[in-house]
């Protein structure tokens, strides 16, 4: 394989602390030195200077709809989304059709990536049968197979019972459950935020409290049984209360999505089926607790949740509208401009939450670019200014409520393992 030398750009590296103007050398598919002084005789040169140069993100909680929904998205369309929005690595959740919740499912998920993907894909398998919430999935030979977790979500676990026997037989394995905190009782009927907004449009609402009630239930459980870590946190008092259940050293960590410290339930004021999502959009007090939270370390991860959806299923009266928001491409920029240009994180605190925080969750072995590590590398121009156009997007669904926003930061180079998938904001070779 080619050997690569990225110049002169600004090399961010959370796990060790690195934040340096100099370069970085990449050889049969490793990072071979980082530092002023690498000599790449013969290598093919990138020139990144006034860019970022970091791990390859990494996105805990995607939505492929493959196998079953090829309309919505295909592996093959979903990682060339990922790709272009600068992860090399994503967790495809497990309700597709059918679920991920045997080992022929992940056998086929893995080996379409294989085939199809030019990112890496790591499958996350259905804790229950079917995501009923009732009778556990074959969850050891899937781990045998190569998923990396355990996850009903889009369902809760209503059944504590249930989840109790998942935690158990999980901690065996020390892989993390990924909760979906939401009480189907508190929620049922709803479509959006309960609240003043809910009112004033006439949509049924869900309270907050169907998230929060399931986030309590989840930290004690993991105070017992084991290791919890819990999906897209929306609300100010789930993050308070994971907050707490940190630092009693009970074993959870979080994450949550760009659309939870970008948007609030106003965004569905004009029944915008885009900015429907579930958990749904909240309250500016919530986004302002939500990033809070990522700045103090209560929450341990940025994940996107995309969750594609046709026109046939997004452009119908509201409560008839499906719930997701496709996020790979809108991501980073979304970060930059929220978070980092906000002054609410470093680039170094969200850079965290997009590598090595996942990986150590999730066990990958991978979000850093130390000598000898998987040559995963994302290059960013953090001022470019570009608008969000879905028609542009390389997933197969333009379900984003953020059509038409001027945001600030673009990935201009994607390499996956060495190999060089985005240069300067395009898929190669296509
Ligand atoms: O809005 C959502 N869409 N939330 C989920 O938890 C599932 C997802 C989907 O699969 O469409």
């Amino acid at each position: 394989m080619r050997k690569l030398l990225i110049k002169n750009g600004r090399v961010i590296d959370p796990a060790s602390g690195l934040d340096k103007v100099c370069d970085v050398l990449v050889e049969d598919g490793k990072v071979r030195g980082i530092g002023s002084r690498v000599k790449g005789q013969g290598a093919r040169r990138i020139d990144a200077k006034g860019m970022l140069v970091v791990p390859g993100l990494i996105d805990m909680h995607v939505h492929l709809r493959d196998p079953g929904r090829p309309d919505k998205e295909t592996i093959a369309s979903g990682t060339r989304a990922a790709a272009l929005g600068g992860f090399t690595s994503i967790c495809c959740m497990a309700n597709t059709h059918p679920p991920i919740d045997n080992l022929a499912v992940v056998k086929f998920v893995r080996s379409r990536a294989e085939a199809e993907g030019v990112v890496n894909v790591y499958p996350i398998g259905a804790v229950t049968k079917e995501l009923k919430g009732e009778v556990l999935s074959e969850m050891g030979l899937m781990l045998e197979q190569g998923a990396v977790a355990f996850s009903d979500d889009g369902k809760p676990i209503m059944r504590a019972d249930v989840l109790r026997r998942a935690l158990e037989y999980a901690s065996q394995f020390d892989v993390p459950l990924i909760s979906h905190c939401e009480d189907a009782n508190l929620s049922s009927g709803g479509s959006m935020n309960e609240g003043a907004v809910s009112t004033q449009i006439g949509l049924p609402g869900i309270p907050s409290l169907a998230e929060e009630v399931m986030v309590a239930r989840d930290i004690l459980m993991a105070e017992k049984f084991g290791r919890v870590h819990i999906a897209h946190v929306s609300s100010a008092r789930s993050v308070d209360l994971i907050r707490q259940a940190k630092r009693k050293g009970i074993p959870v960590t979080c994450e949550t999505c760009p659309h939870y410290f970008s948007l609030t339930e106003e965004a569905v004021r004009e029944y915008d089926t885009n900015a429907k999502v579930n958990p749904p959009l909240k309250t500016q007090k919530d986004v302002k607790a939500v990033i809070k939270g990522l700045a103090d370390g209560t929450i341990d991860a940025i994940a996107t949740d995309h969750a594609p959806h046709n026109i046939e299923e997004k452009d119908v009266e509201f409560n008839q509208a499906s719930s997701g928001i496709i996020g790979l491409e809108t991501a980073v920029a979304l970060i930059i401009t929220k978070l980092v240009a906000g002054k609410a994180l470093t680039i170094m605190q969200v850079i965290e939450k997009l590598t090595i925080n996942p990986a150590k969750i999730l066990k990958l072995g991978k979000g850093t670019l130390q000598s000898g590590s998987v040559a995963d590398i994302t290059i960013i121009d953090p001022k470019a200014e570009w608008t969000v156009n879905p028609s542009q997007f390389a997933s197969k669904s333009k379900n984003t409520p953020f059509t038409g926003w001027k945001l600030q930061g673009k990935v201009m180079w994607t390499i996956v393992g060495g190999k060089v998938v985005v240069r300067n904001g395009e898929l190669v070779g296509e």
